[in-house]
């Protein structure tokens, strides 16, 4: 049963980041289109092998109401084009200065940083406009846009890194820890629920729901991704590890410690998990990307 469960859940990871993978092949140019650097870098960070974890999400969260995937696959592809540009600017010497992304060089360390910088720019812009490009009415898509933007912008995703970089080398208060977590990374994960919720037009009561679920499994998420740059597995993280300490980011291990950091991620995904019982076998799916999101070792 448990076995069946697994290759259930593997089968579903698979068929939905096909969806994505397939709306991003035919909306972006090839890779010989002119001019060729860009689209070249821009598809190595791309389909360099993420785990699709936010479109997973969307596409989850959507069936729990609906099952007809063809209009919300846009929401979801804009979504995995904003995270893939956070990625590459991330990793610029500027910032994160890493070498490793997705198991393979960094885009910058392949193209260099002013090609990586403009192909994090054109996916950047390439999310708006495959919401603009998507089938839904005008309305919804200026509505889609606007939701995007305001994660992504200053007040989002950007202060976040703002922040993240600004407080290395500093001892942070509790607050700012969360500040950072929650703008340059549980933002989109609500973004990604809260797309799911709106394409299948969910009750206002499910929105504000889920997007609790959301917050939760976000924070953890970052604070996994912060424990495992202390004792993940290089190979199978896809990235370098030891870097957050080196630059002393602020992280949850930094201040709180391994074991504590453990616990109180254990704590949000026991809560989120809580949050999905209203769902009963229909959130099964999510109830195990939930845990997944606790257990990852990439
Ligand atoms: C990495 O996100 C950046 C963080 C917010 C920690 P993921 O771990 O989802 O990266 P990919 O998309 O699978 O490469
Ligand atoms: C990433 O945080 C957040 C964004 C890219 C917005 P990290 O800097 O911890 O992510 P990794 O560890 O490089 O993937
Ligand atoms: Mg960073
Ligand atoms: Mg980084
Ligand atoms: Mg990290």
């Amino acid at each position: 049963m448990a076995n069946q469960k697994s290759m259930m859940i593997k089968r579903d990871i698979r068929e939905k980041r096909e969806i994505v993978n397939i709306i991003l092949d035919r909306f972006l140019p090839r890779k010989d289109e002119y001019p060729k650097q860009i689209h070249k870098a821009i598809r190595h960070t791309l389909f360099a092998g993420g785990k699709r974890i936010r479109p997973y999400l969307t596409l989850s969260i959507y069936s729990l109401f609906d099952n007809d995937y063809s209009k919300v696959k846009y929401l979801a592809g804009a979504i995995e084009l904003l995270h893939t540009y956070t990625l590459i600017h991330d990793d610029l010497p500027e910032i994160d200065n890493d070498d490793m992304r997705r198991g393979k060089p960094s885009c910058h360390v392949l193209y260099g940083s002013d090609i990586a910088l403009l192909a994090g720019d054109a996916l950047l812009v390439s999310a708006f406009e495959l919401l603009a490009d998507s089938p839904f009415t005008d309305e919804e898509k200026i509505m889609y846009i606007k939701e995007l933007a305001s994660i992504a912008g200053s007040e989002g995703v950007i202060s976040g890194q703002m922040n993240d970089i600004q407080n290395e080398n500093k001892k942070v208060t509790k607050k700012t820890l969360e500040y950072i977590h929650e703008n340059k990374t549980a933002k989109m994960l609500n973004l990604a629920v809260r797309f799911g919720c709106l394409a299948a037009n969910a009750p206002q009561e499910d929105m504000e729901r889920l997007d609790k679920y959301a917050s939760k499994i976000g924070l953890a998420f970052q604070i996994v991704d912060d424990i495992l740059d202390v004792e993940g597995n290089p190979a199978l993280l896809g990235k370098t590890i030891g870097k957050d300490a080196e630059v002393q980011k602020a992280t949850f291990p930094a201040l709180y410690g391994l074991d504590k950091s453990h616990e109180m991620a254990e704590k949000l995904i026991a809560s989120a998990q809580k949050i999905l019982t209203h769902y009963g076998e229909k959130a099964e799916k999510l109830s195990l990307l939930t845990d997944f999101i606790l257990t990852r070792k990439f």
